[in-house]
């Protein structure tokens, strides 16, 4: 009994010991496999090419720049193309555990075995790959609007109502004009606004960098204008589009160190 007993706390105290080291993505993930580019088979060069280009998306790899990885392999017509992208406020090692994770998932059975193009969502990342070269295109669906369902402003005047909507809107155009400006590396930004009732939204908006800025612009535009149609009257919502992305929360949700700008590259330094 004794050595039963001190067996179990033994392992109760592994298991917490293991417990916070294991990070799984945060929430279920939105994914969607297109066979528009068709199937590969268990065998088939796809599936080989497919393994080699996803395969530095391990845990300690430091092939993912700026929360960024990009990158093909093979020729055609079994050549693939892959993207992956963290949110950008992420530290370096839990964007690689998010895309690790996600890596190890979306070519299985729970999500897209055999189609050739394929898109999983998680809250710190998304993973994406095809046959096509979707390194020069902008992409803007499948799109996964979210609403903070429980937080909405329908006990609100209608001139508090307006002056939310005007906040909310005026917030995600600052964040897309930034975010598109971000650079050939990085297009992200952060923000906060006041709105009535004393109440901040914080707001966070990417694209992946491969896009030119005229395409970042035309994804958020139209994720924005999708959401105020669609989805207005929230005070917290999101829209995730392959090529981009954004959240608001009217409480904070990313790392404060992302108002600061990232430092410039060592070199520039005068
Ligand atoms: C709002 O954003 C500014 C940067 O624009 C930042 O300095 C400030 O701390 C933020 N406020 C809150 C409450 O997060
Ligand atoms: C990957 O993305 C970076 C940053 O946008 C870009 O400079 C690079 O050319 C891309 N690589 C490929 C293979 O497209």
């Amino acid at each position: 009994m004794a050595v039963v007993s001190s067996r179990l706390v033994f392992l109760s105290a592994i298991c917490i010991l293991i417990a916070p080291a294991i990070v799984r993505p945060q929430h279920d993930p939105n994914f969607f496999c297109s066979d528009k580019q068709g199937n590969y088979g268990s065998g088939s060069t796809y599936k080989a090419n497919l393994n080699l280009v996803l395969s530095p998306l391990s845990s300690n790899s430091n092939e993912i720049d700026n929360g960024f990885y990009n990158s093909s392999y093979g020729e055609d017509p079994d050549k693939v193309y892959a993207i992956g992208q963290c949110r950008g406020d992420l530290k370096p090692d839990v964007c690689r555990k998010c895309l690790s994770f996600s890596k190890d998932n979306l070519p299985t059975i729970q999500f897209c075995p055999v189609q050739k193009e394929a898109i999983v969502f998680y809250e710190e990342c998304m993973l994406r790959y095809s046959s096509r070269n979707i390194f020069s295109t902008m992409d803007d669906t499948p799109e996964y609007p979210w609403m903070s369902k429980l937080y909405n402003i329908s006990d609100y005047s209608d001139d508090e109502k307006a002056e939310f909507n005007k906040d909310l809107s005026n917030l995600l155009q600052n964040l897309r004009g930034r975010a598109v400006a971000g650079g050939s590396l990085r297009k992200f930004a952060v923000a906060n606004a006041s709105a009535p009732r004393s109440q901040t939204l914080y707001g966070l908006m990417q694209c992946t960098p491969n896009l030119s800025e005229q395409d970042c612009s035309r994804c958020l535009s139209g994720a924005i204008d999708n959401f105020l149609k669609s989805y207005a009257d929230r005070l917290g919502g999101r829209i995730r589009r392959p090529s981009c992305n954004f959240r608001y929360e009217n409480s904070s949700f990313f790392d404060p160190a992302a108002y600061a700008p990232p430092s410039p590259p060592p070199g520039n330094l005068i």
